[in-house]
Formats: C-alpha cells, sequence, structure tokens
C-alpha cells in the first residue's frame, strides 16, 4: 500500500555553472539565468510505501509531517536555494538536483517503518520531476 502526502513551499533560485562563460549559462538556461534569480511554487509530494499497522495505517501522518516539516521544508521554505543551501554552493539548483538533496535530508532522518518510495517536484505547471526509489 503506499500513501503520498502534498507539500508546498517557496524559494528562489539562479540556475548558474560557476565552470561555464556568462554566454554558456545563457544559453544553456536561458532566463533561468537571470542574476538576480526567480521564485518558484514549489509542490513536493513524498509517497511512503508499507504494510498496514494494527491503527490501520501506513505511517503515522503526523510523524511523516514532522520529519518533512522539521528536515526539508524548514530548510527549504522562503529561502534562496543558491544561497542558504550548502549543497548549492557546488551544483546547481536544478529542480532534479532539488530532488535529490530531499531525498538525502529525509534519509537522514528517516525513523518510520514505512518505506520512501518515490518523491516528486513540480516547480511550474509544466515541469514535474519524480524519483521512483526501489526496494
Ligand atoms: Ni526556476
Amino acid at each position: 500500500m503506499r500513501l503520498t502526502r502534498r507539500y508546498r513551499f517557496a524559494a528562489s533560485h539562479r540556475l548558474h555553472a560557476d565552470a561555464l562563460s556568462e554566454e554558456e549559462n545563457r544559453k544553456l538556461y536561458g532566463k533561468c539565468n537571470n542574476p538576480y534569480g526567480h521564485g518558484h511554487d514549489y509542490v513536493l509530494d513524498v509517497t511512503v510505501e508499507g504494510g498496514l499497522d494494527a491503527s490501520g495505517q501506513i505511517v503515522d501522518r503526523a510523524a511523516l509531517d514532522g520529519l518533512v516539516g522539521e528536515h526539508v521544508l524548514a530548510r527549504l521554505d522562503h529561502g534562496n536555494l543558491n544561497q542558504d543551501l550548502p549543497e548549492f554552493r557546488t551544483s546547481v539548483p536544478t529542480t532534479e538536483n532539488l530532488v535529490s538533496l530531499v531525498e538525502k535530508m529525509l534519509l537522514e532522518h528517516w525513523n518510520l517503518p514505512a518505506r520512501l518510495a518515490r518523491l516528486r517536484i513540480s516547480e511550474t505547471e509544466r515541469n514535474t520531476f519524480e524519483l521512483e526509489r526501489r526496494p
């Protein structure tokens, strides 16, 4: 059985690779390379998988919310991804990299009986990135 729980956070970023020239960056990332950055209202879907406990649930939703709230949302919401996260001093805060970072943030503190099965982040109406975690 799987449960998907949805969270939201707002953050700004700038897509810029230090190894590339200004012009190469503009070509590669287009308006996302704007030096002043821009914001997104991200939607994060966290999917957990497991058997049911005695209460008939996969996971204690308050415990999942606590984990995501403390270790993911508190670090990302209303932040600047480039400046606030040491991880993005050396990598570009694309949403692909952001999904991997959220996985790392969660696994470092994961203490729930259910397995983290999938993470999905929607950056815009048109872009959704998904990380499927095989058992
Ligand atoms: Ni963007």
